[in-house]
């Protein structure tokens, strides 16, 4: 019988305490780096002490006129802490999905698309579905720290595909202009599934109960590859988001949002400058920054964005992720080597500045931190508040049953999630 390969590609426990050491080493490099005046890439920024706590009962009324604020029309929400020229988008309710006129979506396709999804034997090992690495259980995500099948060069995190209707750009290097063109890339990428078109049309074609939800999706259509493709893409438009305690708030439920939520959403929208990069329904602005984790000139080296653009401005640069389901895609960054409190300290001391080497002295292209990233002098209180925040914008856990796969008896992936 055929089944997903359900051990972890690269989560042993060795990565894991691996990503440990490496947290570890990265806050005391921060505060090295942070403090220090030489060789930083732009003037290194001044630590700025945290603001003081408050006690409860001054936190109990600032929560209180706050929530009076944030029910009301975000138009009558003070403005977010955002630089000269940034473009916003307020956050919300997320709007309805569009589909691309040239694959609209239909119940009969989405059913197709739904089943390829979870099928093995789409990859060239038969082992490796979509759901694999982006599990309805784990957010869409894997939980991985990267996901790399074949243990070839540094691999990246695997990012949620919920919500993906609302990206333009997709990978963390924004190298696919259409989810149609990423579907493709994943599938026949010889690092991901490896997948040969013929044996995938092959395989719809042999199999009846494949051949009838085929024409059904699509009528009067050969089988195609591209058609292959379209299904799934039109499936990934249907995982969208939109009930999470965020949500249910921004519906109207004033009681939806604890103090420390309330407290926490005018942070990430104020004083964290959150909002400069996450923003809109969807909490990503869709564009590229470089937050200093390039590794630049050393091993695991990533230069991102520049990887497809070859434009040196864009050296270190990841697309901005969406912030929805946080709580569920742990690790964190295009590197998967972080955890919520890590990503959150380095944020409030203004990111990584990645040292010069001696031999990048003189490099005129080394990566320029994004400007937009500063310290920002909050307290401990402040940050369990954001925290608190961003986990109210996890969707409530619906689990989804593996679709039956023609041709197989019983559904092929294991049912514990
Ligand atoms: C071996 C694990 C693995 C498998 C199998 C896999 N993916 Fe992914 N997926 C990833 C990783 C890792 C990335 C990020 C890669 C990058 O950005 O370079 C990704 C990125 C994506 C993205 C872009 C997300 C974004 O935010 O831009 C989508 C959509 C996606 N995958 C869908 C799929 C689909 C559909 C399939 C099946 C055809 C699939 N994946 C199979 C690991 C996997
Ligand atoms: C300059 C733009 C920018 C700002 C400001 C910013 N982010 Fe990010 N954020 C990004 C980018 C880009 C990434 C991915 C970086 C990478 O992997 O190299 C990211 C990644 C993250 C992640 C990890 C997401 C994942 O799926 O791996 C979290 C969590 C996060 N940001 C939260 C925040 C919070 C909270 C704030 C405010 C304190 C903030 N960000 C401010 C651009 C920004």
């Amino acid at each position: 019988m055929l089944v997903n390969d359900r051990r972890p590609l690269s989560s042993t426990s060795a990565s894991r305490e691996y990503r440990g050491t490496v947290l570890a080493l990265l806050v005391a490099a921060i505060a090295v780096v942070v403090g220090s005046t030489c060789e930083a890439q732009q003037s290194p920024a001044s630590k700025k002490p945290p603001r003081p706590e408050r006690t409860a009962a001054t936190r109990a009324v600032a929560a209180s006129r706050l929530r009076d604020i944030y029910r009301g029309a975000p138009q009558s929400w003070p403005p977010p802490h955002v630089d000269p020229g940034i473009e916003w988008h307020e956050i919300g309710l997320l709007p309805e999905v569009i589909h691309p006129e040239s694959n609209p979506v239909s119940m009969e396709k989405v059913a197709l698309g739904r089943t390829l999804f979870f099928d093995a034997r789409l990859s060239s090992s038969g082992k490796l579905a979509c759901v694999s690495c982006h599990e309805p259980g784990l957010g869409w995500a894997d939980g991985r720290g990267v996901s790399e099948p074949r243990g070839k060069g540094p691999g990246r995190n695997a990012p949620t595909i919920r919500n993906i209707a609302f990206q333009s750009a997709f990978f963390w290097d924004g190298r696919a202009a259409s989810l149609e063109a990423q579907i493709e890339e994943a599938l026949t990428n010889p690092a991901e599934m490896d997948a040969n078109r013929e044996q995938v049309v092959g395989l719809l074609a042999r199999i009846p109960d494949y051949r009838k939800l085929h024409d059904e999706a699509f009528p009067g259509r050969p089988i195609e590859f591209a058609a292959v493709v379209e299904a799934v893409a039109c499936f990934e438009r249907t995982v969208v988001g939109g009930r999470s305690r965020f949500d249910a708030f921004m519906k109207g439920d004033a009681a939806a949002l604890l103090d420390e939520e309330v407290l926490g959403l005018d942070l990430f929208r104020r004083e964290a400058r959150c909002m400069n990069c996450h923003h809109g329904p969807p909490f990503s602005d869709g564009r590229f920054h470089d937050l200093g984790l390039s590794h630049h000139g050393r091993k695991n080296e990533d230069l991102g964005r520049y990887r497809i653009t070859h434009d040196p401005v864009d050296k270190g640069r990841f697309r901005t992720p969406t912030l929805r389901d946080i709580t569920q895609t742990s690790p964190y960054m295009h590197t998967g080597m972080f955890e919520l409190g890590g990503v959150l300290a380095m944020y409030n001391a203004g990111m990584v500045t990645l040292k010069r080497q001696p031999f990048e002295r003189d490099d005129q292209e080394f990566p320029v931190k994004s400007p937009h990233l500063k310290p920002l002098g909050l307290n401990r209180q402040d940050l369990a508040d954001l925290a608190a925040f961003l986990a109210t914008l996890e969707e409530p856990p619906r689990g989804m049953r593996p679709p039956r796969l023609p041709g197989l008896e019983g559904p092929p992936v294991s049912e514990e999630r």
